[in-house]
């Protein structure tokens, strides 16, 4: 089993920071990266992190995903509210994928609670903050050790 990870953050997630802190606090998406790949060294993964506020690249990143990763991780942002394309793009891979939302979705506006992507996900990790990363990376290490 692949000990590549991706991990693909969609749109206005490269604001993090300076974004609506009240809601997704005041670490960088830099901060996040930095984090999440000193805990990919402890738990023996390589990580490919992007973010893109575009769909297609996002997409584009799913489908080489499929070649190499052993597990995927995805904040989509908005998108995840809207995109059947990127639903459709993960159910061609056949890896753990686990969705991450840095704020509650539930306890917001009622349009955030309908996710494409959760149709697909393994595990949804919401409300916790940036640390819904780290806690993905565990529980994909996680799983990727169980099948190896
Ligand atoms: C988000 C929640 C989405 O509803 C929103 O559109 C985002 C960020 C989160 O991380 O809490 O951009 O995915």
């Amino acid at each position: 089993m692949s000990r590549l990870v991706y991990l693909l953050n969609g749109p206005n997630l490269n604001l993090l920071g300076k974004r609506q802190p009240a809601i997704y606090g005041h670490e960088t998406l830099a901060d996040v990266e930095a984090d999440c790949r000193r805990l990919a060294g402890e738990l023996g993964l390589e990580l490919r992190f992007h973010q893109s506020n575009r769909e297609y690249e996002l997409i584009d990143w799913i489908h080489e995903s499929r070649e190499t990763a052993g597990a995927l991780i995805m904040n989509p942002g908005a998108f995840t509210h809207t995109s059947i394309a990127i639903l459709d793009a993960l159910n061609t891979c056949d890896f753990p994928v686990i969705e991450v939302h840095i704020s509650n979705v539930h306890k917001r506006e009622e349009f955030r609670r309908h996710s494409y992507v959760s149709l697909r996900a393994d595990g949804v990790i919401a409300g916790f903050g940036t640390q819904g990363y780290q806690l993905a990376l565990r529980r994909a290490a996680t799983l990727i050790d169980a099948a190896s």
